[in-house]
């Protein structure tokens, strides 16, 4: 039997909780490709999964879907770049040897050396050719980012000139997010704090509002899509303010309020525009798999910039 290395959530828990371990390496079924990984992503819902931080109303069903003292599925990981190393005899979209990138969704399983996973988009994953001007660890930057900025942008229907704010400008979905908006031709306003300023500038925001320092936004300016990149759960007085600067027929979007879709025509729609050069992603950090625990320490800070990387092969 062939083995891989692999992080084994072995119980839900702090960081110290993931192990490197030596487990046994899958195959592919027939309609299965097998990738060999070369980087997965720290993201926030990693740490949501091994800490087992679910909103008190949804965590008996979620403990009776994911496993009661421990995932089900041990190895976690939603984000993966790598190279199929082989193919089941039903593929017909890759061929051995294509660079990839995509996410597991409920199939886990990022967290390792490889994973065989169904070419076909379902709730247990999407997958696409890489972009190839980016690295396999740029790639998982834009695979999180870019299918949670892109989802929730498609629904503003945003037109040049209109007027943009990314709020939470510096995260995973920030960062696309900016470079997103700019692409569309928007007027671009990202709010950050202080010591991210000059990174959301760089991505192409017009205007910069630090959310610890200022607590309005300015004066007679009316956002005609407002993208809350952060989530619910982190608020400021700003975001508060921000919702009221929405123009007439305008729309506000936060990153929670819909279910990540698992799309791999998004994900080529991605790659075509970061092999444009309109999308470069910002990796914040990059760990080795058996620094694994102080990646989610990190990442668990909430003050991520850009994307936590784990290089694997
Ligand atoms: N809909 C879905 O299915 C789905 C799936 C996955 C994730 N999500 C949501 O997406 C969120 C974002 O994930 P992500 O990985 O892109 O974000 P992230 O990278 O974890 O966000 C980190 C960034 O948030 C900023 N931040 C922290 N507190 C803030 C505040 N109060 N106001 C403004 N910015 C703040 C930090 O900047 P500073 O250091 O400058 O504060 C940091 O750059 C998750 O938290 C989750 O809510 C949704």
């Amino acid at each position: 039997m062939e083995k891989m290395k692999a992080i084994v959530c072995t119980k839900y828990g702090t960081p110290e909780v993931l192990r490197l371990k030596e487990v046994e390496k899958p195959s592919p079924k027939n309609n299965e490709v097998c990738i060999k990984i070369h980087a997965t992503a720290v993201t926030a819902s990693d740490t949501f999964i091994r800490g087992f931080k679910i909103p008190l109303r949804f965590r008996i069903p979620m403990r009776i879907m994911m496993g009661l003292t421990k995932p089900r599925k041990p190895i976690i990981g939603l984000v993966l770049a790598g190279e199929i190393e082989s193919t089941g005899k039903d593929i017909k979209r890759f061929r051995t040897g294509d660079q990839v990138y995509g996410l597991t969704g409920f199939g886990l399983g990022a967290y390792a050396e490889y994973k065989c996973m169904k070419e076909t988009d379902s709730n247990y994953g999407c997958l696409s050719l890489k972009p190839a001007n980016l690295s396999y660890e740029e790639a998982t930057v834009a695979a999180y980012g870019g299918l949670l900025a892109f989802q929730s942008m498609e629904m503003g229907n945003i037109q040049p000139g209109q007027n943009v704010l990314i709020y939470g400008a510096s995260g995973t979905t920030g960062t696309i997010a900016i470079q997103y908006a700019r692409y569309l031709g928007a007027k671009v306003t990202g709010a950050c704090s202080t010591s991210n300023l000059e990174l959301v500038k760089s991505l192409g925001a017009d205007t910069v509002i630090d959310y610890t320092r200022v607590h309005t936004t300015e004066p007679g300016v009316q956002y005609d899509f407002i993208l809350d990149a952060v989530g619910k759960s982190k608020t400021s007085k700003l975001k508060d303010a921000c919702k009221k600067a929405l123009a007439p027929g305008g729309k506000y979007i936060s990153i929670d309020d819909a279910a990540l879709l698992l799309d791999s025509k998004r994900l080529a729609r991605i790659k075509e525009l970061a092999e444009a050069g309109y999308l470069k992603p910002f990796i914040d950090r990059s760990y080795q798999m058996d620094e694994i625990a102080e990646a989610h320490r990190y990442v668990e800070t909430g003050h991520k910039k850009g994307g936590v990387v784990i290089k694997v092969n």
